[in-house]
């Protein structure tokens, strides 16, 4: 049987279970929280006094927090690259004719995910420290270029992709909210927060989809985990660019921004790792075949060769001047 078949099969054999995965790790779309419920009621008489309020507590953010807002803003908003990613996995059916319930899951997280670049946007509109047609230009390519996780269609890679990213963006969102807090921004503080909340809990089913998966096919999960790792896990704008500049070149300059303010770190790649080979007990799986146990030890090793690694890792110090943002204060 062809490698291609026996995903086929995982996933359908999964797949009456999503529907309980759905009900676990996402919220009702009526209880959720909408990006109206963190940002001034236009419709309001003190929609202007907010708005005021919010550009002021702007002012205390400094440069490279702005760069890493925007970054992540933009990161959020190339979310139509994500969907129609995961809709073409191996497995996510939108075309089955009854209602698969892993496309339904693709939906249902998008659906979630859109909130964020939602809120996020029309903060950085409202605080009045951002030229909001560049962020809007990078947005565009961002959705326009796509981009090259190295996961093809195999819905193993792509999970063990999600799991990982999902809970980056937990971090960084959840370290930007505290620094907002930090400098008296108690509003994109709670915003950033909630943000980092709704992260988390998606983190944990991509999470419980690779747990499931391990118990119908150890072999096969192990070795794509271990390939992920190999190839490294690529954040998802690692196409970033800024107007008028090449494919990708203002990724780095982000990533050293968020290196520098310690939003998202070479040592948080190497946490995240940790704690996926603990949750998914990488270190207690025994009967794997030759392959998958080199794999499996390959894992097990990684997170000790990564910390020698990234003990002689340089990142810039230097400010790179970004179209994004106007370089007003250094806080
Ligand atoms: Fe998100
Ligand atoms: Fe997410």
């Amino acid at each position: 049987m062809s490698l291609k078949n026996i995903r086929l099969e995982v996933m359908q054999a999964i797949e009456p279970k999503v529907q309980g995965f759905m009900d676990s790790f996402l919220i009702p779309i009526e209880e959720i929280w909408q990006p109206s419920d963190f940002l001034p009621d236009s419709q309001n008489d003190n929609f202007f006094a907010e708005t005021e309020q919010i550009r002021e507590e702007a002012k205390e953010l400094g440069y490279d927090f702005w760069v890493t807002l925007v970054a992540d803003t933009i990161t959020e908003e190339a979310l139509p690259t994500y969907e129609s990613w995961l809709m073409d996995v191996e497995g996510i059916d939108q075309h089955s004719g009854k209602e698969n319930g892993w496309s339904k899951w693709v939906r249902a997280w998008t659906a979630e995910e859109n909130r964020h670049g939602d809120v996020l946007n029309k903060y950085l509109y409202l605080s009045g420290r951002v030229n909001m047609r560049e962020v809007e230009i990078t947005t565009q390519h961002l959705i326009s270029d796509g981009f090259d996780i190295g996961t093809d269609r195999d819905p193993y890679k792509n999970f063990v992709y999600t799991t990982f990213q999902e809970l980056a963006t937990n971090i960084s969102h959840k370290r930007v909210g505290k620094m907002a807090r930090q400098k008296g921004n108690g509003l994109l503080s709670k915003m950033c927060n909630i943000i980092a909340g709704d992260e988390m809990r998606h983190h944990l089913a991509y999470r419980e989809f690779v747990k499931t998966i391990m118990g119908q096919d150890p072999n096969g999960i192990i070795e794509a985990f271990a390939d992920m790792m190999k190839k490294k896990i690529v954040m998802p704008a690692h196409f970033l660019r800024e107007s008028g500049e090449s494919i990708g070149t203002a990724f780095e300059q982000f990533s050293d921004c968020a290196q520098r303010l310690g939003v998202y770190t070479a040592q948080d790649y190497i946490e995240i790792l940790k704690k996926l080979n603990d949750y998914w007990e990488v270190g207690n799986i025994r009967g794997l075949s030759e392959q998958a146990e080199k794999a499996r030890e390959y894992l097990m090793k990684l997170p000790e060769r990564l910390q020698r690694i990234s003990e002689r890792m340089q990142f810039s110090q230097d400010q790179y001047k970004f179209k994004w943002v106007q370089a007003n204060g250094m806080l």
